[in-house]
């Protein structure tokens, strides 16, 4: 990954939780002369990061901003190719719309837009998404698969399954589940939204935008007024603050790992894990495609990722894509 001087340096303090660690150390360590530390620690200083001088010691980070850049994820980060490039912004119309720039211009595999707030964050159907400064995650994935048009839909399946098992790592206070195909809830309210946007040729896929927007730090009171019956925050529910920089590196873990396993042998062998997060399957459902409302029972994904609904004279009906409605 290629850290700026300032990251690096700031990801050693970080790694280093909390010791103190010495200005010649560090100068060492990193190839540069003891006079550019301390300006890129009196640079950090600035942004709201504060270090002790600890006489014969050296220095230590004892309070830092609440942010998710490019030196915290890394600190956390323990994947090959997911993350190895970061884009930060403290504020931005939207991810995806960088993320398509980048994508363009030949953005490798796994490189994330990441910010703190979002000003135009978009959700499916032309829908906004609240996208407030420093209490989620907002996110875009630029995925380069080797997949065909029509199998991208799979993809945020299988997006949604690594979000589901990161959350399981992380946090035991709630069970999330998977509203097909794209929302993750806990408690029948919106916590994750997903929306994965391509880039392709008639036979090839480019490059998938997979936008990931996730409330962690909000309060009941933070949620605007439309979203405040419908949705909530993992803070809400765990019982406690989100670090978010974690969260992401453990998405980042279980999405590289379930994309290989994905492209290496196929929607099968995620349909599983996606069946038992699931809290579609089993329960009666409206969904509402471009042609018509269909309303049955969700019975099933296939081996590729389509949902079955069983009416109720029993025909089943495979729907590709859709909103849904659990009743
Ligand atoms: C939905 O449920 O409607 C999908 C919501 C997707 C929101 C994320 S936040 C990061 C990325 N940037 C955007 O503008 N949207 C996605």
């Amino acid at each position: 990954m290629n850290l700026s001087m300032k990251d690096k340096i700031l990801k050693r303090f970080l790694l280093a939780e909390g010791n103190p660690i010495s200005g010649q150390q560090l100068a060492d360590e990193l190839g540069v002369s003891r006079t550019a530390i301390w300006k890129h620690l009196q640079t950090l200083q600035d942004e709201g990061f504060e270090f002790e001088t600890i006489k014969k010691k050296g220095y230590r980070l004892i309070t830092e901003p609440d942010r998710v850049d490019v030196a915290k994820i890394s600190s956390f980060l323990k994947t090959k190719r997911f993350g190895q490039s970061i884009h930060y912004f403290d504020e931005i119309e939207s991810t995806q719309i960088i993320a398509h720039q980048l994508a363009r211009e030949g953005a490798i595999d796994g490189t994330i837009v990441i910010a703190e707030e979002q000003t135009a964050g978009k959700g499916r159907m032309q829908r906004p998404w609240d996208s407030a400064k420093g209490k989620g995650i907002w996110m875009t994935i630029i995925v380069r698969p080797d997949l065909l048009p029509h199998q991208a839909p799979q993809y945020t399946l299988v997006t949604a399954v690594s979000v589901v098992m990161a959350m399981k790592s992380l946090y035991q206070n709630f069970t999330p589940e998977i509203k097909w195909p794209n929302d993750i809830l806990i408690n029948g309210r919106k916590c994750v939204g997903i929306l994965t946007e391509m880039l392709a040729e008639m036979d090839r896929v480019e490059g998938l935008l997979v936008g990931v927007g996730i409330n962690t730090n909000q309060g009941p009171s933070d949620f605007p007024e439309e979203l405040k019956d419908i949705a909530t925050s993992i803070a809400i529910e765990e019982g406690s603050k989100v670090n978010r920089a974690e969260l992401v590196a453990e998405i980042l873990k279980y999405l590289e790992m379930y994309t290989d396993e994905y492209v290496e042998n196929g929607f099968k062998s995620i349909k599983q894990l996606w069946v038992e997060h699931s809290g579609t399957i089993g329960k009666r459902i409206k969904a509402t495609t471009l042609r018509e409302v269909i309303e049955g029972l969700a019975i099933g994904i296939t081996d590729d990722g389509v949902l079955e609904i069983q009416l109720d004279h029993g025909e089943i009906k495979k729907v590709y894509s859709a909103d849904i409605e659990i009743q």
